[in-house]
């Protein structure tokens, strides 16, 4: 079998463009980001690290519900640059600051942040150990970090009978969902994004007894798991240090 590229940021660079107007239009999406938003805890002046933050949707949202303060990265330019954008237009240049970074190049220091929230981005880092141990470290005590999530274990290889069933049940749901909801492009987008979760090629999606484990492991205390209502294939998990 062709050996898959591991970085998907070319894949980012072209899907930037219409992400707002594919993934951006499907109802459920910004059902499981208002999740994230409410179960965080968010309280004014919060400082607040959003990972893989994309055109910018869950951190305005934060900024919707609490005058806090928030740092987004993201490992596409191209992405940022359609957030930046929004952020000039919105006048939330203070409030809200930008890095081109990836998660895994974390650098923020210890006890820094009261949330780190990350939604459907950090099933595309493949490493997640050193991860979720970085975020714990930068976390405040009594800090949460939230995760909005795939609830779908995809370790394995792609010829797996069982494993590509998970993968296909998932598509199914979520195929009908965005065609109905976001149109052909939305519905070309997302095919096209499960091929790569069935070739393990930048999509490493676990399941949420395995997010959960990892958390505990990196020390988290409390660690709590609900189901997006309505679409139990995604989930929310909160974490407290
Ligand atoms: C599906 S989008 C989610 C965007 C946003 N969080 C949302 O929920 O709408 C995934 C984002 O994660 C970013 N990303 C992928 N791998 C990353 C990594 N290793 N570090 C930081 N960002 C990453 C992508 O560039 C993309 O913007």
């Amino acid at each position: 079998m062709k050996e898959v590229t591991t970085d998907n940021r070319e894949w980012f660079q072209d899907w930037a463009n219409e992400y707002d107007s594919t993934l951006g239009k499907v109802k459920r999406h910004h059902k499981m980001l208002d999740q994230v938003v409410r179960s965080s805890g968010i309280k004014r002046d919060d400082l607040v690290l959003d990972i893989g933050c994309g055109t910018g949707l869950l951190s305005l949202k934060f900024l919707d519900k609490a005058e806090c303060d928030i740092t987004a990265i993201d490992s596409s330019a191209e992405m940022l640059e359609i957030f930046q954008e929004k952020i000039k237009k919105c006048r939330l240049t203070g409030k809200i600051h930008c890095m081109q970074k990836s998660a895994e190049d974390m650098d923020f220091g210890p006890d820094k942040f009261d949330i780190v929230a990350a939604t459907v981005s950090l099933h595309h880092v493949k490493s997640k150990e050193p991860v979720i141990r970085n975020i714990y470290g930068c976390l405040k005590s009594g800090g949460r970090f939230v995760i909005g999530e795939i609830d779908m274990d995809t370790t394995g290889k792609p010829d797996d009978p069982d494993r590509l069933l998970r993968i296909l049940d998932y598509l199914t749901k979520e195929l009908v969902l965005v065609m109905k909801e976001g149109g052909v492009q939305a519905f070309e987008r997302m095919y096209d994004n499960g091929k790569k979760h069935i070739l393990n090629d930048g999509e490493y999606c676990i399941g949420f007894g395995q997010w959960a484990e990892l958390c505990r492991d990196a020390g988290f205390e409390k660690v709590e798991v609900n189901p997006v209502e309505g679409f139990e294939w995604f989930k929310v998990l909160v974490a407290t240090k």
